[in-house]
């Protein structure tokens, strides 16, 4: 994955602001030449010839920008994009197509004043209202038309059920046909060589893009998954399909289908994902610190921290780290997620929940601020005592700074590796008042190093999330043979050493609820009735492990025989 240079930028969102600020002065422009009180004088002091080639100009430049947003658009929706090259597309597609619409303006304001063309505003409103060449003006107009719409569609895309959008959008290729048919039957340009090629090109990429679109987004077997009114114009549905044995769990395991509405370049190697439900229904509510599991297409089950604002339920939002060394998961979703696609996701469930306290301190490392964003910002909305320690590689690797340090300037304080010095967790901790809770999410060894910390202060309680599995935690099996009996199933299975207690039940309990299967998420968590378990997880509490919690992914057992209440 190649990093993006500058990622405090986003692409999508700097162009939707300068085509924003250049669309504002172009309508102003417009309103302003036809004015009643100004708009002839301003008109009068500059030649009409000026008019008519700003209006030629005008129109072939919306015409080329069109093409290129068009392009754009066809680029994402066919994949052949991914990773920041897919985010910098999303960002051209929407800068060029808002450049498309001021020029589109400058076009039709350059128009109505270029006298010699004799349009006013009843030839710009109305579709074949002009006695010569009706047929190209009534193109443009209704070119026109459409594109305000794709444009106020686009612009209102949040506030619109998906579906309606995405309909909407399609009349951007009428669009473009009915702005090809204008060009050349009104242009007086149309003689140029160089336009012959432009449209050349523009239209044969257009034709292989969409010929590439349709054939790949229907590949044997997708569609019958594919919800009834959603087969057209998606992507490919991010659904699990058969894997190996080793990459997918044998369970069968049911969940919502989710569609994946926008992908975000968070930071370096971070994309976000926002899902909502197909249909606009509101989603299951959530409480800071839960998180949702992906079903991915190979079969891999991943868990990752909500990070959206719990009081919004019509859609969630999630960001995956991209480890190239990792176990496929994150790279499978940086190179297969796709806005558009339908997801199976599982949750939320919450094994990191906000605890009340009169004070809090948040140590956040990496991707870590993930889980602790919705927390700290309930923490702050509720005015209690807290304080963030943001750290990371360096700024450009950090997600959500802004949005973090939105909650309150003066309690994050953000910790970039390359330009200051690590938090001195002695001194952080150390001053830390009594009472207060902590909670800390990271890389393993920022876990390890609060954690020996807070050991020394017992009057401190800390809450911790674990991304990957420790040394102890393995699900590979690895330890003495002993016996489960499923109390409620009534059966008695041997596990052996080199399986795990949840491969061993699968056999005779396919549905066993699982997910990471590697004591990180809490699927498998089961309650034992009997025995003495042997807890290789670092999720449980004590308290959890006290109560006959355990995980059966990763732990065993110390005595021959389990009982659990299975
Ligand atoms: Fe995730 Fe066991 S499957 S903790």
């Amino acid at each position: 994955m190649v990093g993006v240079a500058e990622p405090s930028v986003r692409p999508a969102g700097a162009a939707r602001i300068w085509a924003s600020a250049l669309s504002a002065t172009a309508m102003l422009t417009v309103v302003a030449l036809m004015t009643r009180g100004n708009g002839p004088a301003v008109r009068a002091q500059i030649d009409s010839a000026v008019w008519w080639y700003l209006a030629r100009s005008s129109g072939l430049v919306a015409w080329v920008l069109l093409g290129a947003s068009v392009v754009g658009g066809l680029l994402l929706a066919t994949q052949l994009t991914w990773g920041c090259m897919r985010t910098w597309t999303q960002g051209l597609h929407e800068g060029v197509g808002a450049l498309a619409v001021v020029f589109t303006a400058i076009h039709l304001a350059s128009v109505l004043a270029a006298d010699q063309l004799r349009i006013g505003l009843r030839e710009l409103l109305v579709p074949f209202a002009r006695p010569d060449n009706p047929v190209a003006q009534g193109c443009g107009v209704l070119a026109a038309y459409l594109l305000t719409a794709v444009a106020l569609t686009s612009w209102a895309r949040a506030l619109l059920p998906w579906r309606w959008w995405r309909r909407l959008h399609l009349l951007t290729f009428p669009l473009f046909g009915l702005a090809c048919a204008h060009t050349v039957l009104a242009g007086s340009d149309t003689t140029y060589p160089i336009l012959h090629w432009v449209s050349l090109l523009v239209g044969v990429v257009i034709l292989f893009l969409a010929a590439f679109r349709l054939l790949a987004a229907r590949p044997a077997g997708t569609a019958a998954a594919v919800p009834t009114g959603l087969q057209e114009g998606i992507p490919a549905p991010l659904v699990p399909r058969p894997a190996s044995p080793a990459a997918a769990p044998t369970t069968v395991r049911t969940g919502m289908r989710l569609l994946i509405t926008q992908t975000t370049w968070e930071a370096d190697n971070v994309l976000s994902l926002r899902l909502h439900s197909p249909d606009g229904a509101p989603l299951p509510s959530w409480e800071p610190g839960a998180h949702i599991e992906l079903a991915l297409p190979s079969g891999r089950r991943r868990q990752y921290s909500l990070c959206s604002d719990p009081d919004d339920i019509r859609s969630y939002r999630i960001a995956v780290l991209q480890v190239p060394v990792g176990r496929g998961g994150s790279v499978e979703v940086h190179t297969g997620a796709r806005a558009g696609q339908l997801i199976t996701v599982q949750g939320p469930r919450n094994h990191f929940p906000l605890v009340p306290s009169t004070a809090y301190l948040f140590i956040a490392g990496g991707i870590g601020i993930t889980a602790m964003m919705a927390i700290a910002a309930r923490v702050a909305s509720a005015g209690g005592e807290w304080k963030l320690v943001y750290t990371g590689r360096c700024r450009a690797s950090m997600a959500f700074i802004d949005e973090v340090c939105a909650l309150d300037p003066d309690r994050v304080d953000v910790v970039p590796g390359d330009e200051r010095e690590r938090p001195d967790l002695d001194a952080l901790i150390g001053a830390t008042l009594p009472g207060t809770v902590i909670y800390c999410c990271g890389p393993d060894r920022l876990l390890q190093a609060v954690q020996d910390r807070v050991a020394a202060r017992p009057e401190l309680s800390l809450h911790s999330e674990r991304f990957t599995a420790t040394a102890t935690a393995t699900a590979d099996g690895g330890g003495a043979a002993f016996q489960v009996e499923l109390h409620r199933t009534e059966c008695v299975i041997d596990v052996p050493a080199d399986r795990t207690l949840l491969q061993a039940i699968r056999e005779f309990l396919p549905s066993v609820p699982a997910g990471c299967e590697q004591g990180i998420c809490g699927a498998c968590r089961t309650t034992v009735l009997a025995g003495e378990p042997e807890h290789r997880d670092q999720l449980l509490s004590s308290a959890d492990r006290a109560a006959g919690a355990m995980l059966m992914c990763v732990s065993r057992a110390r005595s021959e025989r389990l009982i659990l209440d299975l």
